[in-house]
Order: C-alpha cells, then structure tokens, then sequence
C-alpha cells in the first residue's frame, strides 16, 4: 500500500509552530555569531527560507540602526536582533529594534530584565530567550517570553554544563506553551528531524553557517573551521575559583594559551589589590570580545578566538548558505521518508498450515 505523506510533508508538519513563528519556510534560525551574523549572512539565511539573525554583540546603538537598515536592503524576508542583556546601552537597543520594526528580538547573555521583555511585546514583537534550565524556562513562560532557545555545551561561544540531548530531554516535553528552538552540535539535518521529533519546533545553527560564501569571515577564518574536527572545539578553562569564566568553546591556539595568562595576570594584580574584584571580572570576561574580531574580521587565528562549535568536524567547504539550508532540509526530510518506510512494512502474515 502506497504511503501518499512523504518526508518532506512530515517535516513541514514537524516544524510548522516554528515556521509560522517566524514566518518562514524553515525552522532553521542561523544563531547570531557575533562578527559574523552581519548584514550579508542574515540576509542570505533568511532569503534562504531560514530565519537569521543580527548579532548585536557590543554595537554601539547607531552600529545595530545601519546594520538592521542594511539587512532590510538586502531581503524583504522576516529576520531577527540578537542583543546581549548585559550591553551597556541595552535600552538604547532595545528602542532601535523597536523603532526599526524588527519582528523578534533574542535576548541572551543573562537573565534578560522584564522591563526589555515588557518593552519588546508592547511594541508586538515577539520575544525569544536562552533557557539552561526548565525551572527557568517554566519563569520565562510565566513572564511572557514568546519563545525559547535551549542550546548544549556542544555549541560554539559561551556555553552552559549541559549537553544539547540532555537539555532537550528535559525541556521539551515539560514545555508545551511556548515554541522551543534545539542549539548545539547540530550539524546535519537527521539531528534536525530527531529534535522535532522531540517536540521542538525547529533548531538554531551557528558553526555550520560561519564557511558559508556570504559569511564575510576572514578566508583565514574559514580555513581554520574546513581543517578541524570536533575534538579541536575545546571549552576555556577557569583558573581561579573566585573568578568565574563562562565556558568559552573555542578551537585551540595561541589565543585560548593566552587566556589563561591573561585569567593568571589580572588575578595577580587582584591579589595585588591593583584591581577591584568585578572590575577584573569584566577585564576577564572582555578578553573575548576583542579576541575574537581579530581572528574573525582580521584573520588573525593565531592569536584571536575561534569560537567554534564541535560540529565544526561537520564543516568541509565553503557552501552558499542556500545550499547549506538546502542540504540540511534534504538530510532532515530523508531521515523522515525512510521512518515512514519502516513504518510502511507490511506485518508478516502467519504461516498456512
Ligand atoms: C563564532 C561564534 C560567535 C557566537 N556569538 C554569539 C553571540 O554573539 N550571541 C549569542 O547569543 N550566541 C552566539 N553564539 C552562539 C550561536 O548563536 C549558536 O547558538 C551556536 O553556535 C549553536 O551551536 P553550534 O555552533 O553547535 O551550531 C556564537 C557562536 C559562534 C560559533
């Protein structure tokens, strides 16, 4: 017996509260990489049928106006903003992306303050939040939130303890109010059907997206994600207890040597009394920031950070982001059609006798 729903109509099923969240034609949200989700991948990602996003990171007020401006220049498709919630100008921001129109707004970083929650849907945006825990997610459903992002250790940049698998099992079922995006280690899509399956509504991917030929990352950059594997995405050690670093995973160089001595010195001059303790926190804490633009706009590998995710092993040339998406869709759709295959075998009949 011919089964007429095929993969691709099972995947579209899967994802649908996602796609109508955003608007788009794929629940594939590209996670804001700060440097890298600028104007040119934000734009391809979402005229790509996937939902980018423009990180923020520390753009100063009038950066993030030309950069929303320049997005909108390049597609008419739906985008969002990413803003750190501890910005110094987080209000400033917050007023721009709702001066702008911009139809969703992530807040990540930190616990995000209710009034940026309140401002954000008044103006009838939609608001997304990182939860690293379901108690916190239940308090972001309480207080609003539209929709959550839960994102594993496996993933580039700042991370939390907990693996993506563990978040999900934990999170999706428990969360039925609000639409939740997977983050972390996806790098194919048979993890994008899995996670549906799960109960998310779509996934948010960065790594995958940072060789695509609109990503203006350095070509140096680039070079360094094609050559690593997994194992080479380590998270940054905290020297000093009484310093905490939020885990950076980062591929190994120069740079992540550094940090510790960087983390090695300022604690020095804290024991010293030469620095005040969250005064140091924050020195410890820039050393990224800057770090990582001179290894992304620069090219500088050596001594910039490559904050990478450990599907950068998944990350073997350079693609235009249409065909990234595209890939990604058709792996998801096929690990789909070949589940209704299984499902499709007929029941063995009895022996006659
Ligand atoms: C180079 C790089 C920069 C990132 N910068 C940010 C950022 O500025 N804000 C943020 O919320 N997440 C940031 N992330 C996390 C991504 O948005 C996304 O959640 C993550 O990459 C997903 O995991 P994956 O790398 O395994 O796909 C960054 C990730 C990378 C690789």
């Amino acid at each position: 017996m011919a089964n007429s729903v095929t993969g691709r109509d099972l995947l579209d099923r899967l994802w649908q509260r996602g796609c109508a969240f955003f608007g788009t034609r794929t629940a594939i949200m590209g996670g804001a990489m700060s440097w890298v989700s600028e104007r040119h991948l934000v734009a391809a990602i979402s005229n790509a049928g996937g939902f980018g996003v423009i990180a923020c990171g520390a753009m100063p007020p009038h950066l993030l106006e030309a950069e929303i401006a320049g997005t909108k220049a390049l597609t008419n498709q739906p985008f969002g903003v990413n803003l750190i919630t501890m910005h110094p100008q987080l209000e400033q921001l917050v007023d721009i992306c709702v001066a702008a129109k911009v139809g969703h707004v992530v807040l990540a970083g930190g616990l995000p303050p209710k009034w940026a929650i309140e401002r954000i849907k008044a103006s009838g945006a939609k608001v997304i939040c990182f939860t690293p825990a379901l108690s916190l997610a239940k308090k972001f459903v309480r207080s609003g939130v539209d929709a959550l992002v839960i994102e594993g250790m496996e993933a580039g940049g700042h991370i939390g303890p907990v693996s993506t698998a563990v978040l999900a099992q934990e999170i999706l079922p428990e969360v039925r109010e609000v639409p939740v995006f997977v983050a972390g280690g996806i790098g194919r899509g048979e993890a994008i059907a899995m996670y549906l399956e799960l109960g998310a509504s779509g996934v948010q991917l960065g790594t995958r997206f940072v060789c695509a030929t609109e990503s203006i990352a350095h070509p140096k950059f680039k070079q360094a994600f094609i050559r690593a594997s997994a194992r080479d995405a380590m998270p940054s050690v905290q020297l000093d207890p009484r310093f905490p670093v939020i885990p950076v995973r980062a591929l190994q160089n120069q740079g992540t040597r550094r940090f510790m001595e960087t983390q090695a010195e300022i604690v020095a001059r804290f024991n010293r009394g030469e620095v005040e303790k969250d005064a140091a926190i924050l020195e410890i804490e820039h050393f990224w920031a800057g770090a990582l633009r001179r290894a992304v706009i620069d090219g500088d590998v050596e001594n910039g950070s490559l904050m990478a995710g450990q599907s950068v092993g998944m990350v073997t040339r350079e693609q235009p982001t249409a065909e990234i998406i595209e890939e990604l869709v058709n792996q998801a759709a096929a690990a789909l059609t070949s589940r209704l295959a299984l499902n499709a075998v007929p029941t063995p009949q009895p022996l006659r006798a």
